[in-house]
């Protein structure tokens, strides 16, 4: 995710801003830059790659003169990494600079507007749009807070901004809402940040800003103003962490972190493509005559990629009912799968650079099929190889074991199952309705399988079960799906040997594996199949087995009467559930991985992105 910087006061700006900025290169990005008001106008130095290119460009800061200015790590969202998309953005007249971390959802819109107005961009992101809209306005008003006040008052989505105004030398404006900002409290100067990490050096009295804040500072005074635009008072807090643990915002690791940023994330991917109750996908060209003519659809990915590909077999069949067939990449090459242009193939991958799934979207090309990929990166080598990307805003994973952008895959995939379903006309009125008032509200209920209570009774559960040797994940349909996700996040990080099996397999060979002590985690959210389950459940009670249960809160009482040991989850819509369901299994794996003395966030002999066949 994108990172700030600003810096109000007496010293050079410059260092400061680069030095800020080393310390959120752990947030991941693609460019920097910083802008700093120097002898009378502002300066924009900015490049693509890695912070020492910058650096570089303007000899560690020491050629950009100057005692304020803003600075930022982009991380792709709209527009490819590049010196021109990267920020900061300065308007067309030059007097306005923009730092921006977020997501602007009616960009084009405004875009189209200031264009019209005689406004001309240089780039392809939001941010270049905010920049003109406020100097839209300051050309009207005359005057700097009000003029971003109009403007912001017109963006739709998240947002963290750093402002300067030429010609308001001495103010920085920063405005917030969703995405985070932080103010800190300095000796004759001041600071803006995405992150604590970033001014830690200088001050550890800081403000975390609310949503719809705004604040006007220079080196000596800050006014803050609420949402309404009344002054507010705000109080300092005292950081008293080190800058490992700011780095972590917190949490023990960048794993336990990207669980709880999972309800931002999968909202943040959501929310931008359903707009009046509608999906819409800007991203793809996947017309109603390309959708009829289509005969089967294959998911090729790895690992946890791929097991989403599993949840979208069922999701998307059940849905749009096309043959779906989920294939791990590394077999699609060698399978001489039958394609054509009949053929949609659906690319899933966090980092965009497995090698396996690279060759796999290579060969599907060439026997020209049709694919579509959902990434996390932009610009990434599978995003730039398939013809149509569909991005997970999930910001950058630090984590090995995926959480988050599992979690905003899978919602990539409703969007894709409601988008063929409502052209090809295979989902009835009302069940679209419900199915996209359901993703509305789905990172409500993924944070409320996040809460303190809940954690701490799954924390329980793996105090129980952290020295067992194996570890089965039994459930059926979409269950038995998540089942593989659950099982796999055990294996990478608390190195337990844990296999996933559709319930109703066991007694076709697995069960006699089953031995006194043996953990069983029961998955049982598809009503229809509970009972079912249950009776899976007495098989392997009946040998010995330990069982722990994730079911939804409907089933509370009920499962009780198989499984004592049980987590529930909120219920939303049965091809959502999933999105539910696997919470209680990253935190699971998490708190066995702590109990067990491992490396959470860099398990042994795994990486990242598996960059090699
Ligand atoms: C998941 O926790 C693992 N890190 C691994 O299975 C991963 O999902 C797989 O390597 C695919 O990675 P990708 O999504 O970046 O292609």
């Amino acid at each position: 995710m994108c990172g700030i910087v600003g810096y109000l006061g007496n010293r050079q700006a410059a260092p400061i801003l680069l030095d800020g900025l080393s310390k959120l290169e752990y947030r991941g990005y693609d460019s920097a830059g910083v802008c700093v008001y120097s002898d009378g106008e502002l300066k924009v130095a900015k490049a693509k790659g890695r912070l020492a290119n910058l650096s570089g460009l303007i000899d560690g800061g020491n050629a950009l003169k100057g005692t304020f200015g803003i600075g930022h790590t982009r991380w792709a969202t709209h527009g490819a990494p590049s010196d021109v998309n990267s920020h900061p953005h300065m308007a067309d007249a030059g007097k306005i600079a923009v730092v921006h971390n977020g997501i602007i959802e009616n960009y084009l819109k405004l875009k189209e507007e200031l264009i019209r107005k005689g406004k001309h961009f240089r780039s392809e992101t939001d941010t270049e749009v905010v920049a003109n809209l406020i100097e839209y306005y300051y050309d009207k008003l005359q005057d700097f807070p009000r003029a971003v006040r109009r403007a912001v008052g017109q963006l739709e989505g998240s947002y963290a901004m750093g402002i300067l105004c030429q010609d308001m030398p001495g103010t920085i404006i920063a405005v917030k809402k969703e995405s985070p900002l932080i103010f800190g409290f300095g000796d004759g100067e001041n600071f803006i940040a995405s992150d604590v990490p970033a001014i830690l050096k200088y001050t550890r009295k800081v403000v975390y800003l609310n949503d719809g804040d705004t604040v006007i500072f220079t080196k000596d005074k800050a006014r803050f103003y609420d949402a309404f635009y009344d002054p507010v008072e705000k109080v300092p807090e005292t950081i008293e962490w080190d800058i490992d643990a700011a780095e972590k915002g917190g949490y023990d690791h960048f794993m336990l972190k990207e669980i709880h940023e999972e309800p931002k994330a999968v909202k943040g991917t959501l929310s931008p493509r359903i707009r009046d109750g509608r999906v819409v996908l800007d991203d793809i060209s996947l017309t109603k005559e390309y959708l009829q003519g289509l005969k089967k659809i294959y998911i090729v990915a790895c690992g946890s990629s791929n097991y989403v590909g599993c949840l979208g077999k069922l999701i998307l069949e059940k849905t749009c009912r096309i043959p779906v067939e989920p294939i791990l990449a590394s077999e699609f090459r060698y399978a001489d799968p039958v394609l054509g242009e009949d053929t949609l193939v659906l690319i899933i991958s966090q980092s965009g650079e497995t090698a396996d799934t690279k060759a796999a979207l290579v060969e599907a090309k060439r026997q020209g099929a049709r694919t579509l990929a959902i990434v996390n990166v932009v610009g990434s080598a599978i995003a730039k190889e398939a013809d149509d990307v569909i991005y997970t805003w999930a910001g950058p994973e630090i984590a090995v074991a995926t959480t988050k952008a599992f979690s905003t895959q899978l919602s990539v995939i409703y969007l894709i199952a409601l988008y063929i379903a409502d052209l090809l006309e295979t989902i009835r009125p009302e069940e679209y309705r419900d199915l996209v008032a359901e993703l509305m509200s789905l990172d409500q209920k993924i944070a409320l399988c996040l809460t303190e209570d809940k954690i701490a009774q799954i924390r329980y559960y793996a105090e129980q079960y952290f020295n067992v040797h194996d570890a089965f994940f039994i459930g059926r349909n979409l269950d038995s799906a998540i089942c593989l996700e659950g099982s796999l996040k055990l294996k990478e990080i608390a190195y337990i040997h844990s296999e996933a099996y559709a319930a109703g397999e066991l007694k076709h060979g697995p069960i006699s594996l089953i031995e006194e002590g043996t953990l069983v985690v029961a998955v049982a959210t598809v009503e229809a199949l509970f009972d079912k389950t249950m009776s899976n459940v007495k098989e392997v009670r009946a040998r010995g087995a330990e069982v722990f249960g994730v079911t939804t809160e409907k089933f509370a009482e009920e499962i009780k009467k198989t499984i004592p040991s049980m987590i529930t989850v909120p219920e939303t819509h049965p091809l959502l559930q999933p999105s539910l369901t696997i919470i209680p299994l990253q935190i699971f794996a998490y708190h066995m991985a702590l109990l067990r003395g491992c490396d959470v966030d860099k398990p042994r002999n795994l990486a990242k992105s598996v960059t090699v066949e």
